[in-house]
């Protein structure tokens, strides 16, 4: 990065703008120096990257693996003769002893007791949202309340609730930095009826706009007679979760939002005085002891099992502990720090971005700084007449620079909408015609308003220099103009 220039016979050297903006970032944020560990494993781990000149910034989407993580999943799966557990033959209970090393594994690195917690395996956190949604006793006179702010995932329980004769509740989100009203919730919180099922569900940390709604809230609702939910999917990657010192009901993890491999691994996390609550809707192979057909009638297999339908996706389990040991070598605490640096300079940089004519070319959507937010940064990007870049235009451009943005809503309509300015007008003037209306239809009734914006989440090893990179390629929206 530091050219050298020959002048008057004398070797000096002239600092690349990356590194002069590096040292002023380093001043800014003193505690990322304390995070070089990750600029190392940048370089062993995940050479891959650089060696293609990525610029990965989707970690809210997937995250990444290192290469150990691999190695050390195929030298077990070389090594070992693994059966389908559940047997008492050889093979199947070497693999049940992994299966369950994997559980109390999962359970150490959330620092759940075992006599509080239980894990139950899924396919990701919607697996394990629907776990919930389906098996929650909803019925009439019951309540799900839960936040705009909310992935589609867990909007979706509304329809079990819904169907079951339950009241569904939402509780808003307030522009411009997208978090609860606080006296809203409050007041929400005090209709939870006594002897009745009251669910209340919201993310620790927004997959849209980056937020991270209190904790506290999980205490806070509990005493007033709620079930909590609390989605950790885009929380758990770079932020600890310690279930001794929150005690939410249940928490819905997708493993390789965390530590990328394998994908098809996610778990709930069940208070089990709360599994108690849940009834199945039907059973599988693999989640009974005892079924008869001629007498109708079947037995639940006690703890985690009774919830896993047929069979668990058992070679890949041992690759979530191998997975979550290598977060541990790291220490989520350094990667949580590292990402708020990088998050904080992000943000200051880009809305720093203006056209010659003093109009801003981004706006983002949340919290303009690092107070209680994680490393997802949304944005749109304007011309200097106020018109907006088409959200997916501006992801290929990006892909051109190699850069992986994510554009769309990100599951999320409650914040999108918030943050988009649509009405309920304009939303119901969508659904109204909805079994006939083709998608190319539904785009022309929401007229010409954008359906999304462009996310940038930062993680485990995105460095200085890939949010420069992403900074540098927004300032060539400078002074350009929408056309078309
Ligand atoms: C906050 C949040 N909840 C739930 C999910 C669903 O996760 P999955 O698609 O892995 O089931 C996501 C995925 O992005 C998410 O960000």
């Amino acid at each position: 990065m530091v050219s050298p220039i020959v002048t008057d016979m004398k070797l000096q050297f002239a600092l690349h703008p990356m590194d002069t903006a590096f040292e002023a970032f380093r001043q800014a944020y003193p505690a990322f120096d304390s995070t070089s560990k990750l600029d190392e494993l940048r370089a062993t781990e995940y050479a891959r990257l650089d060696r293609q000149g990525h610029v990965y910034l989707d970690y809210t989407g997937g995250g990444l693996y290192a290469e150990s993580q691999l190695r050390d999943h195929l030298a077990l799966l070389s090594e070992g003769v693994f059966g389908n557990p559940h047997s008492k033959n050889l093979t199947s209970m070497a693999m049940t002893r992994l299966v369950e090393q994997t559980r109390e594994y999962v359970l150490q690195y959330f620092n759940a007791s075992p006599d509080e917690y239980m894990v139950i395996f899924t396919q990701n956190s919607t697996g394990a949202l629907k776990l919930v949604g389906e098996s929650y006793p909803f019925g009439p006179g019951d309540t799900y309340l839960l936040t705009f702010d909310n992935h589609n995932s867990v909007n979706g329980i509304r329809e079990f609730a819904r169907s079951k004769g339950a009241m569904v509740t939402y509780i808003p989100v307030l522009p411009p930095d997208l978090r609860v009203d606080t006296d809203q919730l409050a007041q929400a919180l005090e209709t939870a009826r006594p002897g009745k099922n009251n669910l209340f569900a919201y993310p620790a940390q927004s997959n849209f706009t980056g937020v991270q709604h209190p904790l506290e809230w999980i205490a806070q609702a509990k005493s007033k007679g709620w079930d909590v939910l609390l989605d950790a999917a885009s929380f758990a990657p770079s932020n600890r979760l310690d279930l001794s010192l929150w005690h939410p009901d249940f928490v819905d993890i997708s493993f390789y939002k965390i530590f990328g491999y394998p994908t098809g691994t996610g778990c709930l996390l069940v208070r089990k005085t709360a599994s108690q609550k849940l009834r199945r809707p039907w059973y599988a192979g693999g989640t009974i002891t005892f079924s008869s057909v001629v007498a109708n009638d079947h037995y639940l297999t006690p703890g985690p099992a009774g919830f896993e339908d047929g069979t668990v996706n058992y070679l890949s389990l041992p690759a979530v502990e191998i997975g979550l040991k290598f977060i541990e070598s790291v220490g989520i605490d350094l990667i949580h720090t590292r990402v708020m640096c990088l998050t904080g300079w992000l943000i200051d940089r880009l809305l720093a971005l203006y056209h010659s004519n003093g109009n801003p070319l981004i706006r983002l959507y949340g919290p303009p700084n690092t107070h209680l937010r994680g490393g997802t940064v949304q944005v749109n990007f304007f011309d200097p007449e106020g018109r907006l870049f088409d959200c997916n235009d501006v992801e290929r451009l990006a892909n051109e620079e190699r850069i992986s943005l994510r554009a769309g809503c990100h599951c999320n309509p409650g914040a999108r909408e918030v943050a988009l300015g649509f009405t309920k007008q304009d939303l119901e003037d969508c659904f109204r015609d909805k079994d006939r209306l083709t998608f190319e239809q539904f785009l022309e009734v929401i007229d010409g308003k954008t359906t999304g914006a462009l996310r940038a989440s930062i993680g485990l090893v995105t460095t200085f220099a890939d949010v420069y990179k992403y900074a540098q390629f927004a300032e060539t929206f400078i002074d350009r103009y929408v056309t078309g």
